[in-house]
């Protein structure tokens, strides 16, 4: 027996808002029956361009019904790019937490909205970048997700990544592979992560310069190109970072927004407090 929590149980016995909606705005399906576990997601917005109604279909376990549900909740009233920025731990946290074998459920959930809102903005139903390289065959688990996941959610072993979205958990054909990129962003986190009582990092000119494009290059830009979207590095001087937004970014509404809550953020977080990023136009 699971040890769920009461979020989890009360969830997955009231689940809010599951059917479909007439004509949504945008809809997304991730899963497959074969795997145990399939979540329709999908979304009308209002007249003032926020999630007015969602709904959800699953067929799954008690923490995927409750995965979806209270997404849903946490959706409505939002945005689409603040839905958007919604990670599978905020799922996770909002039900008290998951089994560790079931955080695979809210990573379904995250995914079946990234798939909805995609849909939203460009009318295609597949989610996939043809380019992205699929490591895990058995489940369809491309490196970017992989990277993704074990990042967001801090992982650091191959059952972890196993638990949250499955790869490497059929055949293990894929397991080397998964446990090189888990080494990668260890690497990654001891290189960013500053002791306690330890004095700042101080990194030379050239070391931010590799850095900072190595993040945008590994972490900024594919999240981007999942909305067609995409930045390019224009230039760095000192602690100032000139990029220019090219895609579907350029010209967003939202790219204010981008450029500040993710770009900015992550370069600050994983590089230097001090780092300003600015648009080339605006410089
Ligand atoms: S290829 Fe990943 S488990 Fe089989």
């Amino acid at each position: 027996m699971w040890d769920y929590t009461d979020q989890v149980m009360d969830h997955f016995r009231n689940p809010r808002n599951v059917g479909k909606i007439e004509h949504p705005d945008g809809v997304g399906t991730v899963g497959a029956l074969a795997c145990g576990d399939a979540l329709t997601l999908m979304f009308k917005l209002g007249p003032d361009g926020r999630i007015a109604e969602v709904k959800f279909q699953t067929f799954g376990c008690a923490s995927a019904i409750a995965s979806s549900s209270v997404l849903t909740e946490m959706v409505i009233g939002k945005t689409v790019e603040e839905a958007g920025r919604i990670t599978n731990k905020q799922i996770a946290d909002a039900l008290g937490g998951l089994p560790d074998q079931k955080m695979h459920c809210s990573v379904m959930g995250r995914e079946a909205l990234e798939a909805a809102i995609h849909n939203y903005r460009t009318g295609e139903t597949g989610m996939r970048n043809l380019d992205e390289r699929i490591v895990c065959t058995c489940f369809g688990v491309s490196e970017n997700e992989i990277l993704r996941i074990t990042r967001e959610n801090g992982l650091s072993s191959v059952d972890e990544v196993v638990n949250f979205c499955k790869a490497g958990g059929g055949c293990g054909m894929c397991r080397n592979e998964i446990q090189k990129l888990v080494d990668g962003v260890i690497a990654e986190r001891t290189q960013a992560k500053t002791a306690p009582g330890d004095a700042p990092r101080k990194l030379t000119n050239l070391q931010k310069i590799k850095l900072i494009e190595e993040i945008i290059t590994r972490e900024i830009r594919p999240a981007l190109q999942r909305d067609h979207g995409d930045v390019e590095l224009v230039d760095i001087s000192g602690d100032r970072v000139t990029i220019a937004f090219r895609g579907m970014c350029a010209g967003c509404h939202a790219s204010e927004t981008t450029r500040h809550s993710l770009i900015e953020a992550k370069l600050r977080e994983c590089v230097a407090p001090e780092i300003t990023v600015v648009e080339e136009s605006r410089s």
